[in-house]
């Protein structure tokens, strides 16, 4: 059966004159149309060949580097290096589930409208929204980035806004105004929020052999506002796309072994606390520890894309089930219409399938003596005191695919203090102006490939892995002081790790 199929993929791949030449991947093989892989009635066979192509194709690794690898998430690793690297489904995925997948991706992918101009029930995007579909920011499950010059709108990003104070559940207040974010489109007859334009500073600076850096700091300036200026006390915490593979590994780690490696009160007086963000859950009704954001500001998956869905998009859910139209803005809560969640229960829930089971990309290059070196260094030096390269997924997650695998994510799912240069002065639930989630950095090494880019931290300022690391202060000060010290040669292994992942 096997080999049946790999011998239709290889005729498929001939007759689409795409195989693969040496060290390219076959992209043209690889671009399934969501109509490939969601075909009504026949949905198992789609995705199983689509699985397959996943697996199979697109300068995959070689065998003897898989040896030596330490796979990235145990049974949950993919094998591609192509522009698809983020976008497969975990191997051991139950057929059901496979399925389910296969729709969740064609609803993360597809463009929602306004209001019934089209037949097939994806309309109920606004009254207003930033983008009008997931992917759009998630481009091929990875992450987005910041406009390329000032004049161009944020096409995957977007702006968090509150004032001073705490919500009723310890959440950020929302702008009286414009919300708890500004939505930079409306739908016909319904006017923008605003929008947010960048402009940078060079600052430059230089390695202790003498080697110059320059890194650039955003400034940030709201135009165009359609209800008024904001107010001196706005805070704003404008935000990239994350990339979204892996994450039902992440949700499945057990709260219990996120809050062992905490150390609020820096105990072993290391200069690193890490703390647990908590927040309000509205589906349990309850507080729950955060993991997901820039700021661990959302509990699980299932109430992070409930949120991204309204804040985003403007699609109601039951979770979230009133129209994203402040009080303020008139033109908006005209435009109401139905009271039945434009995402019903049952998308939402192969959404949130979606986000649980895209598999984390092999490493690559791992017996490469520099990347060896570059490990060795990322130890060494405190990288690894945040960045924990290993952690396990528990025995009761929302997966069965997803139970007791040991994962390589280099994140400890904890906040850090990362100093003046990168707060934002917006607290997030527990989490202060100045700290930040620390993000996972399995396959950051492929960003490049997938996203075409190589814009890194919370708002997409660091071009380049360096960059991002040159921006670390607060807790990580020190280390990031010892990769100034670094000679080249170790600084190049270092970044040859990074990529690696
Ligand atoms: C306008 C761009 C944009 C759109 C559209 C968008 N997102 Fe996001 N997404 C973001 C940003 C920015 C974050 C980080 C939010 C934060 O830190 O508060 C995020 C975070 C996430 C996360 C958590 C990632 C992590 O690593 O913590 C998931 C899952 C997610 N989005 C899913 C979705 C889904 C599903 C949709 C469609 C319903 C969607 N997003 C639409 C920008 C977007
Ligand atoms: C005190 C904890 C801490 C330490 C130590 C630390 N990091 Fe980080 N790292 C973070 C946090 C938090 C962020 C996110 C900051 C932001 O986006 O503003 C981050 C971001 C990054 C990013 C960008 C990730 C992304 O998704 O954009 C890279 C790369 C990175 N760190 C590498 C390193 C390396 C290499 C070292 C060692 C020199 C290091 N880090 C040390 C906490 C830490």
């Amino acid at each position: 059966m096997l080999r049946i199929f790999t011998l239709c993929l290889f005729w498929l791949a001939l007759a689409a004159g795409s195989v693969a030449r040496a060290g390219e991947p076959p992209v043209a093989m690889l671009k399934l149309t969501d109509e490939d892989v969601w075909v009504p009635g026949q949905g198992s066979y789609a995705a199983e060949f689509n699985r397959w192509a996943w697996l199979n194709f697109g300068a995959p690794i070689a065998p003897e580097e898989l040896a030596m690898a330490g796979l990235s998430a145990g049974t949950a690793t993919t094998f591609s290096r192509s522009r698809e690297a983020f976008s497969a489904p975990i191997s051991t995925l139950d057929q059901d589930r496979l399925r389910a997948f296969a729709l969740g991706r064609k609803l993360f992918r597809v463009r929602w409208s306004g209001r019934s101009t089209v037949q097939d029930g994806f309309d109920g995007l606004g009254p207003t929204f930033n983008r009008n579909s997931c992917s759009g920011c998630h481009l091929k499950d990875g992450r987005g980035q910041p406009p390329a010059t000032v004049d161009k709108p944020m096409e995957s990003m977007l702006v968090r806004l509150s004032v001073p104070g705490k919500s009723a559940h310890g959440g950020p207040l929302p702008h009286p105004v414009y919300g708890g974010q500004l939505q930079d489109k409306g739908i016909v007859g319904v006017p923008r929020e605003g929008r947010v334009t960048i402009e940078y500073r060079e600052i430059t600076g230089s390695f202790a052999d003498g080697e110059p850096f320059s890194l650039r700091q955003p400034v940030y300036a709201f135009g165009d506002l359609q209800h008024g200026p904001v107010g001196a006390d706005v805070l704003v915490s404008p935000r990239v796309a994350p990339a979204i593979y892996g994450l039902g590994l992440l949700e499945a780690v057990e709260q219990a072994t996120i809050e062992a490696n905490a150390d609020p009160d820096d105990a072993d007086s290391d200069g690193i606390s890490g703390r647990v963000n908590r927040v309000w859950d509205p589906v349990s009704g309850q507080q729950a520890i955060g993991r997901f954001g820039w700021k661990a500001n959302t509990p699980n998956l299932y109430t992070q894309v409930a949120a991204a869905a309204h804040g985003d998009m403007g699609l109601t859910t039951s979770v979230f089930p009133q129209e994203n139209c402040p009080a303020a803005q008139a033109a908006c809560a005209e435009t109401h219409i139905t009271d039945a969640p434009e995402l019903d229960d049952a998308r939402l829930a192969t959404l949130v399938l979606y986000t649980r089971s895209l598999g984390v990309p092999a490493k690559r290059d791992v017996h490469d003596p520099a990347t060896h070196r570059g490990a060795e260094i990322f130890d060494d030096i405190g990288c690894a005191a945040c960045h924990t390269p290993t952690l396990s997924t528990g025995s009761d997650p929302a997966l069965p695919e997803l139970t007791n695998i040991t994962i390589q994510p280099y994140t400890n799912l904890l906040l850090h203090d990362m100093g003046e240069g990168l707060a934002d002065g917006r607290p997030d639930y527990a989490a202060s102006g100045r700290e930040w989630r620390t993000p996972p950095l399995w396959g950051i090494g492929l960003v490049h490939r997938v996203n075409m880019h190589n814009n890194f931290l919370h708002d997409g300022r660091a071009r380049g892995l360096m960059e991002a690391v040159l921006w670390h202060g607060g807790e990580a000060q020190v280390a990031r002081d010892t990769v100034i010290e670094l000679s080249s040669s170790d600084r190049d292994a270092l970044l040859a790790f990074l990529a690696s992942l």
